[in-house]
């Protein structure tokens, strides 16, 4: 079930011109379901108009603070992120449902490990949060951010990046690049490209010495930058990203259509929910089971529908269904059934799936 507490604005500031971080009150009695790992999200809801609209921000703080901070870009045409930059304000209230999310490695403080990790924009926010953890927790361990934005004005969270840099001066180094900027080294102005990361990856760290790398930005440059340390020699495993935005590619729309063309319709559907069965047939308007769920009545967790970020996340107990987009499970998950319910167009007549996995 989605399962959302009313939570009330401790604090609301602007950041960046366009980009306002939001501070959450949550009462001792509900910490314990909000009990969160670095890198992890919230998702938000309300009502704007008559619309209801949720969308998920990851976390900014580290559990080591104990507060739970997100930060919301405003986006052109973003009506969420509109409303929270423009109009809510310390005091109102918005529906919070718990922190998820599988963005983190366990912390590990005996040992010395060596992180690095990339993020654009407001990219920054869950790779924060695991900076601050995993400095905080492992005394020994090291960590490298190369953070793209637009100009030195659009940096979010600048000071804050600047202070741990001075707290943990020798075990933080931090490269900015910049796309609208002049910098004297041409290295740190503009995009990430192939070329630059191979000199990053010969001249600033040693991929054979990194045991995980984190990535948070679009996906364009998750996967060059994925693939480019790969390459430099860093186990793929150990490479570790989280979505932002999608813009589907075309191949990636083709294989959404392949999947399409294969639904069957009329499916008889049981959700396993919270210990309970709901039962629907799945309806020609719907092509996905978390609609069709939803407008049967169900009450289901999401928040993108995008295929990003795994909230409606279920396992496949009979039946057959096949995933239009999947950023989201990795390979193990695929394995043992989980889908993407978002995602998940029905190929068998009877289908039942379990939301309690
Ligand atoms: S709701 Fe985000 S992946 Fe399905």
């Amino acid at each position: 079930m989605a399962k959302f507490f009313s939570l009330t604005v401790a604090d609301i500031y602007k950041e960046t011109a366009d980009c306002a971080v939001v501070t959450f009150d949550v009462p001792a009695d509900i910490q314990p379901d909000f009990q969160f790992k670095q890198g992890q999200y919230l998702t938000l809801r309300t009502h704007i108009g008559n619309q209801e609209v949720r969308r998920s921000y990851s976390l900014c703080s580290s559990p080591l603070e104990h507060k739970w901070q997100v930060a919301v870009k405003k986006i052109d045409g973003g009506l969420f992120s509109t409303f929270v930059n423009d109009k809510l304000q310390k005091g109102d209230t918005l529906e919070v449902m718990p922190p998820d999310g599988r963005f983190f490695k366990e912390c590990a403080p005996q040992t010395a490990k060596n992180y690095i990790a990339f993020a654009a924009g407001s990219g920054i926010t869950p790779i924060l949060s695991i900076i601050k953890t995993h400095l905080g927790t492992e005394p020994n361990s090291t960590f490298k951010l190369f953070y793209l934005n637009r100009n030195v004005k659009s940096i979010v969270f600048k000071e804050e990046i600047e202070l741990l840099k001075n707290k943990y001066f020798n075990r933080f180094e931090i490269y900015h690049f910049l796309t609208k900027e002049h910098r004297d080294i041409p290295l740190f102005n503009g995009r990430f490209t192939e070329d630059k990361l191979k000199t990053i990856t010969s001249k600033i760290f040693d991929p054979k010495e990194i045991d995980d790398c984190f990535i948070c930005g679009p996906e364009s440059m998750i996967f060059l930058i994925c693939d480019a340390l790969v390459e430099a020699g860093m186990p793929k495993e150990n490479v570790h990203f989280e979505l932002f935005t999608t813009g589907n590619s075309a191949a990636q729309q083709q294989h959404a259509n392949k999947v399409l063309e294969k639904k069957v319709e009329g499916t008889e559907v049981t959700i396993i929910d919270g210990g309970k069965e709901f039962h629907f047939t799945m309806s020609d308007e719907f092509d996905n089971i978390l609609d069709g769920a939803l407008s049967a009545g169900a009450d289901l967790p999401f928040a993108c529908k995008g295929g990003v970020c795994s909230t409606c996340r279920c396992k496949v107990i009979e039946g057959e269904a096949e995933m239009k987009i999947n950023y989201a499970l990795d390979e193990s998950e695929l394995a043992r059934n989980f889908i993407l319910s978002c995602q998940a167009v029905p190929m068998s007549k009877k289908l039942v799936v379990d939301f309690d996995v």
